[in-house]
């Protein structure tokens, strides 16, 4: 096979055999292919894109191109839940021990990552001595003893999607749906799971602006899903403001726990009943979704969901006391009000900008090697459809720094005002199954 041949197919808007893309990704992660022929490739499915079983292909030969999970001993079906990324979605927190609390194992790979916050490991490591540097026999044995557990992503996980994507960043040729569903999905499939909950954002905060984008891109993955014999289903989700109240990583932990403890914001409660749900609804466990949301309710009412994230903690080294009282996680030392300039109803706020304020404060990474600060955060106070008046405190930025002053206006900056009343986005726009 010559990858010319390859390049040319799909420019001409031809549909590529599998065994094609096979060979194209076998050789690409080898060297065999060089970066400019991978980037024409790119470029091509960017404008001509992708029939179902060309992603479906791309997808599977993706996640074997590395190490791949094999959670064959663990019992039931492992269920995982994605999502596209958002600003203060800490919802795997909460996911994780209501599903495990309902018998449904969840054996979750995650990252650190670049970005306003870490990632949800960085945001556990929130707990003194938690730690995910466990061998996958220790892991397999936590997750059919407690049902949970969580471990750091092996370096050799889809390397080919790590070489492509970095390839993508630097060729314009993100912006494809079929290539970021398969990037994604490519992921979900080497990591084990049997069923896949999709949480696909769309908003200013959002890598899928309109519904339309975000619709598009979870159709997409939910086809490759299933062409991969793997139940998947996608739920759209709002990103015109972040979720919840708090953005930064012992603060999310900390509003997890809330949430755990049924005191949580009500955005943050119902996204996370609704993706635990629908998780509970492809394990098997209930027979339609309002079943599932009963069932969620129980065990956040009745305390086990809870219970079960200390398990959890403690059973990975973690101080698990600061689950019954979460003002033992680490505070920041400085506690600044940001307020308003303008009277009026909050109409938008930035997401993007309130985790890039959060990152300067030492929220999250620019660069791996950058060193997270677990305490610092911000606690918005005022969001979309609330009434302002100038003087309000909008946000509290929580620092271990006394020079604010970049967070606090990009902060000020992000909020947007309307003379008239606001009523918010829905927080769930489509379910796509
Ligand atoms: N996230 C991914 O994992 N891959 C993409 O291509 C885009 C976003």
């Amino acid at each position: 096979m010559r990858m010319v041949d390859i390049i040319t197919d799909k420019r001409d808007g031809k549909e590529l055999p599998q065994e094609a893309i096979e060979w194209f990704i076998n050789e690409y992660t080898k060297g065999g292919v060089p970066d400019y022929q991978a980037a024409a490739f790119a470029m091509a499915v960017y404008f001509k894109g992708m029939t179902q079983s060309e992603a479906a292909a791309l997808t599977f030969a993706m996640a074997a191109s590395g190490d791949q999970l094999d959670l064959s001993e663990v019992e039931g079906v492992k269920v995982d839940k994605h999502s596209t990324g958002g600003v203060g979605d800490k919802t795997t927190l909460i996911l994780g021990p209501i599903v495990a609390a309902l018998g449904i194992p969840v054996a979750k790979m995650s990252g650190r990552g670049l970005g306003h916050t870490g990632g949800t490991i960085d945001k556990l490591e929130a707990f003194t001595g938690f730690q995910t540097e466990i061998s996958q026999d220790e892991f397999i044995k936590l997750v059919n003893q407690n049902k949970i557990a969580l471990a750091g992503q092996s370096g050799n996980l889809t390397p080919a999607d790590k070489k492509l994507y970095s390839l993508r960043d630097v060729t314009g040729t993100v912006n494809s749906i079929p290539l970021i569903a398969s990037s994604v999905m490519s992921k979900k499939i080497a990591a084990g799971a049997d069923a896949i909950v999709l949480d696909v954002k769309t908003g200013s905060g959002a890598f899928m602006e309109s519904v339309e984008e975000a619709r598009e891109l979870a159709g997409a993955m939910v086809d490759i899903g299933k062409s991969l014999d793997r139940k998947t289903m996608a739920v759209i989700s709002d990103m015109n403001q972040p979720l919840g109240r708090f953005v930064g990583n012992a603060l999310e932990v900390k509003e997890a726990i809330d949430t755990l403890n049924g005191k949580g914001p009500k955005d943050l409660h119902d996204l996370s009943v609704t993706l635990a749900a629908h998780m509970v609804v492809l394990a098997d466990k209930a027979a339609n979704l309002e079943e599932a949301v009963k069932l969620v309710e129980q065990v956040i009412n009745n305390g086990e969901a809870l219970k079960k994230m200390k398990q959890f903690i403690e059973a990975q080294g973690g101080d698990a006391s600061s689950v019954d009282d979460s003002s033992l996680l680490l505070n920041a030392s400085h506690l600044i009000e940001v307020t308003s300039e303008k009277d009026g109803f909050v109409s938008g706020m930035k997401a993007s900008e309130i985790g890039r304020a959060a990152m300067t404060l030492g929220a999250g990474r620019a660069t791996k090697d950058d060193e997270i600060d677990y305490a610092v955060g911000i606690e918005l106070q005022k969001k979309i459809g609330d009434r302002v008046q100038a003087g309000d405190v909008l946000a509290v930025l929580h620092a271990n720094q006394t020079d604010v002053s970049e967070a606090s206006a990009i902060v000020r900056e992000a909020y947007e005002y309307s003379d008239s009343e606001v009523v918010p986005e829905p927080l769930i726009h489509d379910t796509i199954v």
